[in-house]
């Protein structure tokens, strides 16, 4: 027997990000599921066979579980996820993990008194441009790291459940997690000031389909990351270092390298142009929001106690925190200090 496993929440992301690499992972068995909603619970037992339940309760009662994996709506995580951690069983639970740092640190004192794990799942950490972008930045490719500007576009309406406050949704909470975190994690210092902007512009309901935010982090680099509504798309990633510049859009980066000539001559600014310029440009290896087969992976090795999981509660309720700064500051219109 796998690690015996139920998915909380059969629904879109549910059945798929999520039951796509348990049902192909030897590591998993699917042995029960979750949902409110019965059209749903039927699918889960035609494709695993598995047990069903209308109330996670009962599910906890009745089933010797390994894992559950929490994918209801956002507004749901932080009670079902100390329910399961008291109940002794291990927990995956989907992104944004909590609506506030409120509900994280809720989170993080449940785990630390259960015998089970508190995995959060962060996939834009398995990124195939963030691990890119690390070995370049490693390599000092564009010597010291100034600005990131990181930046998602679309010019696309939604209407459901994501529209709506009580639920957990807007855009800082749904995409927070792919867009604020990996630059933080990329430039690898906390962040200690924050301004933020937030807008409802095309989608229904009563919260943000916009967000913008500048962050200053402790070594003193800046981030500007930014969900936004337009037909036009802005570069996934701009990074910029005093030796160079990347941009990441559509798949491909492109690395810019120059060395700034020093002044010879206090009258002649034209004469300082950069030297040494070289251009590349490659193609981004893996998804941009990690590869969920090898996510479980890791997922399985830190259950067996072989490695770690990469993700820590620690790291989950600083991004808490920061995407609350972001709220706070458009909200209450002045620079949150962290
Ligand atoms: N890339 C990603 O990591 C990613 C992508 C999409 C969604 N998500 C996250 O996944 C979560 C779910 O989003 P979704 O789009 O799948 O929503 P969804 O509405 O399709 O799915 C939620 C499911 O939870 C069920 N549910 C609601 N209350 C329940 C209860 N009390 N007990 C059991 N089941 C219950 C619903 O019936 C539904 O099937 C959100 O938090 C979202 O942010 C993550």
């Amino acid at each position: 027997m796998g690690i015996r496993t139920a998915i909380l929440g059969y629904g879109r992301s549910g059945s798929s990000l999520h039951a796509g690499p348990i049902e192909k992972h030897d590591d998993f068995d699917m042995i029960a599921a979750c949902d409110i909603d019965p059209a749903r619970r039927d699918r889960a037992v035609e494709r695993f066979g598995c047990t069903v339940y209308e109330d996670y309760h009962r599910m906890l009662d009745e089933e010797a579980l390994d894992l559950v994996v929490i994918v209801t709506r956002s507004h749901q995580h932080c009670e079902m996820t100390c329910d399961c951690l008291a109940a002794g069983v291990n927990v995956l639970v989907t992104k944004p993990w909590a609506v506030n740092e409120a509900e994280a640190r809720r989170m993080t004192d449940a785990a630390a008194t259960s015998k089970g794990m508190l995995l959060p799942w962060l996939p834009a950490r398995w990124g195939g441009d963030l691990a890119r972008l690390r070995q370049l930045l490693d390599e000092g490719a564009i010597g010291n790291v100034f600005l990131v500007r990181r930046a998602v576009c679309s010019f696309a309406t939604r209407c459901d459940w994501q529209t709506e406050r009580r639920c957990g949704g807007g855009y800082l909470l749904n995409w927070g997690p792919h867009i604020v975190d990996p630059p933080v994690v990329l430039l690898g210092s906390p962040v200690r000031s924050v301004y933020g902007r937030m807008k409802q512009t095309i989608n229904p309901g009563d919260t943000e389909d916009v967000f913008f935010a500048v962050m200053t982090l402790e070594n003193g680099a800046i981030i500007q990351a930014e969900y936004t509504v337009a037909v036009e798309s802005l570069p996934g990633w701009f990074i910029q270092g005093d030796r160079g510049t990347i941009v990441v859009r559509d798949g491909a980066i492109k690395v810019y390298k120059k060395t700034p000539a020093q002044p010879d001559d206090p009258t002649n600014y034209g004469s300082m142009r950069g030297t040494d310029e070289d251009v590349f440009e490659e193609a981004i290896e893996g998804s941009r929001y990690g590869d969920e087969f090898q996510i479980y992976a890791e997922v399985a090795q830190a259950l067996r106690g072989e490695r770690p999981y990469p993700v820590t509660p620690e790291d989950a309720l600083e991004l808490s925190r920061v995407l609350d700064a972001i709220r706070i500051s458009s909200e209450e219109d002045r620079v949150v200090e962290l």
